[in-house]
């Protein structure tokens, strides 16, 4: 994207001059699937694909602003004074809730670009809700930590837009660093990060292109059933969440669980926590045989124990593997959207047409690929 041009158009577009440009990238998640809202680990990066603002500070309280993607939404107009989710202003209404959370008081005029699919898993409303978190930070000179705009934005997303999301997201886009995983405690926010290194492997993304209808609902649902699983779980025990029950003394507790589908739930959540650990060791010794397996494993159980997969996800995870992956899975929150594929390097392209063929063949669906790099968290960008 030519960043000049960009800023060339928001200024002539609200009739500024000096704006300034930020940038907040999207997000994939390596490994640790619907663990964040459980206490537990998730190794997720920032992606070099994400959303540019271009903004200028107002000196009243009116928000003004306009994406080059929704262009046939206009001009998108409101006050700081009434932050209602209103359906007519779609994408800003990320824009609202984080204002909200925030508490912003300078109005601004924001052209917004992004090169993220929406909707597709790779976490486009956590990149506008950071987004707009660190232009208020800079705005209105706030000494507002990254952790702190994270917390923001999960709100955001909690109270305003209604989905029920954990905290990896937000977190991850907000503190990124380039060329490095992170892996997360959700439990405390501690963190290490560990290189994105893949050496002789190509980090691909492959996007279904299966619209995640319902994924809000079943978002929300699979967290109710979580939240089952540890009531019944602390009726003997006394555990804060999920995670902090060892995969191993899973066998000896599922007598508390009486439901069949919460006990897979549960399931999934504990055995997750523990792969995560091992992709961590994994990806710092450079094993990536080893992590490869462990991602294969996490896609098994997020189909079968936690069944947020469906056949899109399936067949592109399969067909990958069998194409050379050593290690593929769904990533995101499932239903549909995106899933990674560690791919070796040589003749890439080639076998991605073939992937593609087969997967239309069988789904009817055109996937979209993205080789990406582990990039850096959100930030004021010099052009
Ligand atoms: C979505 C949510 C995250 C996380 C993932 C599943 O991306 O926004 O908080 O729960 O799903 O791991």
């Amino acid at each position: 994207m030519n960043l000049k041009k960009l800023v060339l158009r928001a200024e002539a577009k609200f009739m500024k001059t000096s704006m300034l440009l930020f940038f907040a990238p999207g997000r994939v998640n390596l490994i640790g699937e619907h663990l964040d809202y459980n206490g537990g680990l998730v190794l997720p990066c920032a992606i070099d694909l994400g959303i540019y603002g271009v903004v200028a500070p107002r000196d009243d309280a009116l928000v003004r602003c306009f994406s080059e993607n929704v262009p046939f939404l206009g001009v998108i107009e409101f006050s700081l004074s009434q932050l209602m989710y209103e359906k007519k202003h779609g994408w800003a209404n990320y824009v609202k809730g984080m204002l909200k959370e925030t508490k912003a008081t300078c109005g601004f005029d924001l052209y917004v670009r992004g090169n993220l699919p929406n909707g597709a898993g790779l976490s486009s409303s956590a990149a506008l809700e950071i987004l707009v978190g660190t232009i208020v930070n800079r705005l209105e000179n706030r000494q507002m930590s990254a952790t702190a705009i994270a917390l923001c934005g999960q709100k955001a997303e909690n109270n305003f837009i209604g989905v029920q999301c954990g905290i990896m997201d937000q977190f991850v886009i907000a503190h990124a660093q380039e060329g490095h995983a992170m892996l997360l405690d959700t439990s405390n926010l501690s963190f290490s990060l560990v290189e994105a290194n893949f050496l002789d492997y190509c980090l691909v993304i492959g996007n279904t292109n299966k619209r995640r209808a319902l994924s809000d609902s079943k978002y929300n649902e699979r967290r109710s059933e979580c939240e089952q699983g540890l009531r019944d779980l602390n009726t003997v025990l006394d555990i804060p969440y999920l995670c902090a029950l060892k995969a191993a003394d899973l066998d000896k507790y599922a007598y508390l669980i009486d439901n069949p589908v919460v006990f897979k739930r549960v399931r999934h959540v504990v055995t997750e926590n523990e792969r995560v650990k091992k992709a961590f060791e994994a990806l710092k010794l450079r094993n990536l045989q080893e992590f490869g397996k462990l991602l294969n494993a996490s896609h098994l159980s997020l189909k079968h124990d936690y069944q947020v997969t469906g056949l899109e996800l399936d067949t592109l995870v399969a067909l990958h593997q069998a194409y050379g992956a050593i290690g593929a899975r769904m990533t995101g929150a499932g239903f549909g959207g995106c899933m990674i594929a560690l791919m070796p390097k040589a003749h890439l392209n080639e076998v991605l047409r073939e992937i593609s063929q087969e997967y239309q063949q069988i789904t009817h669906l055109v996937p979209d690929f993205y080789l990406v790099t582990a990039g850096k968290g959100a930030n004021q960008y010099g052009y």
